[in-house]
């Protein structure tokens, strides 16, 4: 039992520096591009939509109330959770710069067990979250198209599980008029799939590279959002506000269980800090940095949305050029769709970057095999696990649907933050000492308000997410019994 809770020391997590062959290339100011990068995405421009309207399902019953205008409130409590969870990101983040993330920190705080754990659940936060966004990617591309006059026929842009899934009866007619192979629909997103196919190509390219690319495409996101805005701000009609909270808290509750995709990524900074320069001063500055400058829009933005059309037609895929389309500026919304598809690549970039540095760090320990482990010479890129993310990814994205991927991510990500959380009160309580280059402040009070508030968002999601995330831990545990118990460098020795 007591093995299965050994910590790993954390002057070994620092021993590790320098050995892995990753390159220490980014400064404060690319970390919080690249917070920008990760958290501006799917989440503002697509999960926005579900968050203010709510959801119907395929028989008609109602899978999750939405926020109405109340939209801001669940952003705030966002906000809010999610900076408790950012200061605790940030202390440990500083103290153990590594790539692995939540991962490496429950390694060093709560032991072998709970670090698996976290990683096999990273992989939801990851992977499965950039299925979503390349689903919502194909979405607004799909748009782009169609305003251009190119429409692709609706079998090569709808994932199978997305018709499968719809309350519309154009989308589940889709089930009867694709084209088939033994009776099974055709029904696939070839512009999901190709774009994580086109990022992954990016990435192994190396992380400076990246990291240009990703800059340049921050700001276009934010010259996309700041032009939603200003028109936006002068279509407002009041008499959109009213009802204020149509389905009342539960509607505000529900609404951010799943707009709290929109803020994920603020913690993917911390799986660049093996490549990031004096890391104990910038992994804290891009982490903070990041969640407030995105808070700020996404209020503003989720404001305005809900100003500018009643909420009830933001049930779309692509809702705010959707609500710049109703209220006749179709142009304007195709400039912002193009915007939208631009920052969901970001998102891309970053996760598909984070996901393969927590597999090389799980490799690096023995729960993975050590192929997994592999680095680059020349371009110093984890290459095995950047290509196999990427294959898996375009694979899941080409079939997949959207919201379902979000709850998925979401369930898995507020668990990941609050074990964060539980991770700076244990080591406070174990190694008082060991030197915190940055010290979450009054932490007695916000680790267990973290952990608090990132289960209450959790309670948010449907039944149905907290099932398959069972199912998934389950299935996690048993890889760890099979392969990871008897390979664990730690233990063996
Ligand atoms: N926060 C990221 C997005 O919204 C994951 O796309």
């Amino acid at each position: 039992m007591n093995q299965l809770f050994a910590r790993k020391p954390i002057a070994e997590l620092h021993a590790e520096d320098g050995t892995s062959g990753l390159r220490r290339v980014l400064g404060a100011g690319d970390l919080v591009m690249l917070a920008i990068g990760a958290v501006i995405g799917a989440g503002i421009f697509g999960a926005i939509g579900t968050a203010a309207a709510g959801q119907v399902g395929p028989d008609g019953v109602v899978i999750r109330y939405g926020a109405g205008p109340a939209l801001i409130f669940s952003f705030a409590l966002l906000a809010g959770a999610c900076a408790l969870a950012a200061l605790c990101y940030a202390e440990l983040a500083a103290m153990i710069p590594q790539a692995g993330s939540a991962y490496a920190y429950s390694y060093a705080t709560l032991g072998e067990l709970v670090a698996w754990i976290i990683g096999w659940d990273l992989i939801l936060e990851y992977a499965v979250g950039n299925v979503a966004v390349a689903i919502s990617w194909g979405d607004y591309f799909t748009t782009l198209l169609s305003g251009i006059g190119l429409d692709l026929p609706a079998w090569l842009t709808t994932g199978y599980r997305t018709a499968g899934l719809s309350a519309s009866p154009a989308m589940r007619a889709l089930l009867d008029e694709a084209p088939s192979i033994f009776g099974v629909p055709i029904l696939v997103n070839l512009p999901a799939c190709g774009i994580v196919l086109v990022v992954t190509w990016l990435l192994l390219r190396g992380a400076r590279e990246s990291s240009r690319a990703n800059q340049v495409m921050v700001v276009v996101k934010l010259v996309a959002l700041a032009l939603f805005v200003g028109v936006g701000l002068a279509n407002i009609d009041p008499g959109n506000y009213t009802p204020f909270a149509p389905n009342g808290f539960t509607g505000v509750h529900q609404g951010a269980a799943i707009v709290f995709f929109a803020y994920i990524g603020f913690d993917a900074v911390s799986t660049a800090a093996e490549e990031t320069r004096n890391p104990q001063r910038n992994l804290p500055i891009g982490i903070l940095g990041g969640l407030a400058v995105c808070t700020l829009i996404y209020i503003i933005v989720g404001a305005v949305l809900t100003g500018m059309v009643p909420y009830g037609e933001l049930a779309v895929a692509d809702p705010l050029a959707r609500a710049l389309e109703l209220v006749g500026y179709s142009r304007v919304g195709w400039l912002v769709a193009l915007g939208a598809a631009v920052s969901m690549a970001a998102v891309l970039l970053v996760f598909q970057y984070g996901q393969p540095r927590i597999f090389f760090s799980m490799a690096r320990d023995g729960l993975l095999p050590a192929w997994a482990a592999r680095v680059d010479r020349r371009t110093g890129v984890p290459h095995v696990t950047t290509l196999l993310t990427g294959v898996l990814v375009a694979a899941a994205a080409l079939v997949g649907d959207a919201a379902e991927t979000y709850d998925l991510t979401n369930i898995g990500t507020l668990f990941a933050f609050a074990i964060v959380c539980a991770g700076v009160a244990v080591l406070r309580v174990t190694e008082p000492d060991r030197p915190r280059p940055f010290r979450v402040p009054f932490v007695w009070v916000v680790a267990p308000l973290g952990m608090a508030a990132c289960g209450f968002v959790m309670l948010g999601l449907p039944a149905q997410a907290w099932s398959r995330f069972g199912l998934w831990l389950a299935i996690g545990l048993a890889l760890y019994v099979a392969y990871g118990y008897r390979h664990s460098r730690l233990r063996s020795r």
